[in-house]
């Protein structure tokens, strides 16, 4: 599976806010309402003071699924792990710009697995640090809370900075933003250029998954 191609307004559900124990049931849940991706947030403990789950787990949901896995690498080494990413049955690949010193070659190499590939940067981190390897990018992926936990409150001026990134990308890469999207944020996040919205907790947090889903599409048009 590819990411779509650009042009639709994707909402990609994240895992983390999911009941882990009946992981490929939820899962299944959102691809009934209609999903074509998935986001899984990883975590190291390192990186972001949280740890979720590897290559193990995600290889055995691949099973399970046919959606798009969007693998977002909250990891203080991704150029260790990239590669059982990949094998694991990951489809986009992202990594955060703050760990890595050669971005563009970690694109050629995730590129070289197969996968698209994502670059991703904290709220504190400026536009500028992603500039160059983001053209290389199939995906940006744009923080909107300090990673490492579901359930946070969206920040406005991390947001902001979509407007730019759209500026240097032009329309055939993805901008995807993380954290706090809700019906109330969505069209804000939309308005400023972005096609691909993770959402935790506005969807596993609700007892309706397909209703919740159908919220954040309708807010969005
Ligand atoms: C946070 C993760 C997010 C998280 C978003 O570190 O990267 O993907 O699941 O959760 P919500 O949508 O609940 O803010
Ligand atoms: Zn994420």
């Amino acid at each position: 599976m590819r990411l779509p191609p650009t042009g639709t307004i994707e909402i990609a559900p994240s895992i983390l806010s999911a009941d882990f124990g009946r992981l490929a049931d939820e899962v299944a849940q959102v691809t009934q309402a209609g999903v074509k991706i998935v986001h899984l947030d990883v975590m190291d403990g390192h990186f972001v003071p949280n740890i979720t789950i590897g290559p193990p787990v995600i290889a055995k949901l691949r099973k399970h699924s046919d959606l798009v896995f969007d693998s977002h690498l909250m990891i203080s080494e991704p150029d260790k792990y990239v590669e059982a990413f990949a094998q694991a049955g990951v489809d986009n690949i992202t990594f955060h710009i703050e760990v890595v010193d050669d971005p563009a070659a970690m694109v050629a190499r995730i590129h070289d697995l197969g996968c698209t590939a994502g670059i991703t940067l904290n709220p504190e981190t400026p536009v500028q640090a992603i500039a160059k390897v983001a053209r290389l990018c199939e995906m940006v992926l744009v923080m909107t809370v300090h990673p490492g936990f579901g359930g946070q409150q969206f920040m406005p001026d991390a947001a902001r900075k979509i407007v730019e990134i759209r500026e240097i990308v032009g329309p055939d890469v993805r901008i995807e933003v993380d954290g706090g999207i809700y019906p109330e944020t969505a069209p804000i996040v939309v308005g400023y250029g972005a096609d691909t919205l993770v959402a935790g907790n506005a969807i596993f947090g609700q007892d309706d998954r397909s209703a919740a889903i159908e919220a954040l599409r309708a807010a969005c048009t």
